[in-house]
């Protein structure tokens, strides 16, 4: 059977990640149809719209698509693709596993987490509003219907996946109110339906100190969405960076497929880029189709090059010389 796939190349090294991705998902012997779709800096310059409405729509049909990162200005210009695409599409689970690599050396060994990130509210929607010249404000809007529906994804995660515990970062001494919603609800949840999984709450200034400390005492991270953005780069950064951290955004509906990392604007367009967090995310999408026995050997085969140590096919980021395509061609080699 061939599953129709949307493919967003996005900019910066969007473009080169997602080709070498592709090439290796074809590989694994799973079959594809790919819809190639626009978002992003090119797409203003055809559609005059940073996510056009095919793009959308394509994605809604199709109801899985696999997204290379988007570039979004800094303080000034239009709103992000991402944020768009997540409410628009109503992805509400983030979900970002981080784990300990073959032949990948850090200061930790056994790291094996995973950020739940609530997706669709929270700061990261980016409400803002100037009331007067000088007075900004930015609205954090938490509600019990998307605080639940995140704890109850991260609760059936763990029961699919045999995980064991599940650690909420908040701020609710200080944001009592909606950090104190969103703990209520997850509490709630808890106790609803799966009272047997072990849950905790930390305070998220001391959850971050924890994480550096020793990251191998947390399972499951449970927040909302701007600490969830903020704790999947940290975490990266305890497994070898973001060069080796994949993600899923899931609703109910669609699910999107894409790496932790963005646009990486200092190192586009020169073969350099590390393509294995999209590829790991590419592995996500696999067991996501029920391609079990295809995402276990792309899986099998980037473990083993990891582990080989051979720095000529490695990418620069692990301390290789390869670029960006051959290290996709090393895995394909391996599959
Ligand atoms: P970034 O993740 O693009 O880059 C941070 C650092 O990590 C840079 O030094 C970059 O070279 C390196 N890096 C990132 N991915 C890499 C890879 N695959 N291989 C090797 N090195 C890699 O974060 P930054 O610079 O803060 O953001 C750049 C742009 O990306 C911004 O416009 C931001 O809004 C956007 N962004 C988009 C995301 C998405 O589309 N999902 C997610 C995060 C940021």
């Amino acid at each position: 059977m061939s599953h129709t796939v949307c493919l967003v190349p996005g900019d910066g090294i969007g473009p080169e990640v997602t080709e070498a991705a592709r090439r290796v998902l074809e590989a694994s012997g799973a079959a594809f149809q790919w819809v190639e779709l626009p978002a992003g800096a090119g797409a203003v310059e055809i559609y005059d719209k940073v996510l056009p409405t095919h793009t959308l729509d394509e994605i809604e049909k199709h109801k899985v698509a696999l997204k290379g990162p988007v570039t979004t200005p800094i303080g000034r210009g239009f709103k992000s693709v991402n944020v768009q695409l997540r409410k628009k599409l109503n992805l509400y689970a983030a979900v970002r596993p981080v784990r300990s690599l073959p032949g990948i050396k850090t200061r930790y060994e056994n790291v094996d987490l995973v950020v739940f990130r609530e997706n669709t509210e929270g700061l990261y929607s980016g409400l803002e509003n100037e009331i007067v010249e000088g007075v900004v404000t930015s609205l954090k809007v938490v509600t019990k219907v998307a605080s639940e529906r995140i704890a109850r994804a991260a609760f059936a995660y763990c029961k699919e996946r045999n995980r064991k515990k599940v650690t909420v970062f908040h701020k609710a001494n200080i944001m009592k109110k909606s950090d104190g919603l969103f703990l209520e609800c997850t509490r709630r949840i808890h106790a609803e339906v799966a009272p047997e999984i072990e849950y905790d709450e930390l305070i998220i200034d001391n959850g971050c100190m924890q994480l550096v400390r020793d990251p191998t005492r947390f399972d499951v991270l449970l927040m909302e969405n701007l600490y969830g953005d903020v704790i999947s780069d940290l975490c990266a950064g305890l497994v070898g960076g973001l060069g080796v951290v994949p993600g899923a955004n899931y609703g109910d509906d669609c699910a999107v497929f894409e790496a932790v990392h963005g646009s990486a604007p200092d190192i586009a367009g020169k073969n350099v880029a590390n393509p294995l967090a999209l590829i790991m995310s590419g592995v996500m999408m696999l067991r996501h189709l029920g391609e079990i026995e295809a995402a276990r050997r792309v899986r099998q085969a980037y473990d083993g090059l990891l582990d080989s140590g051979n720095l000529s096919e490695l990418t620069r980021d692990l301390g290789g010389t390869a670029g960006t395509r051959q290290f996709a061609d090393a895995i394909i080699a391996r599959l």
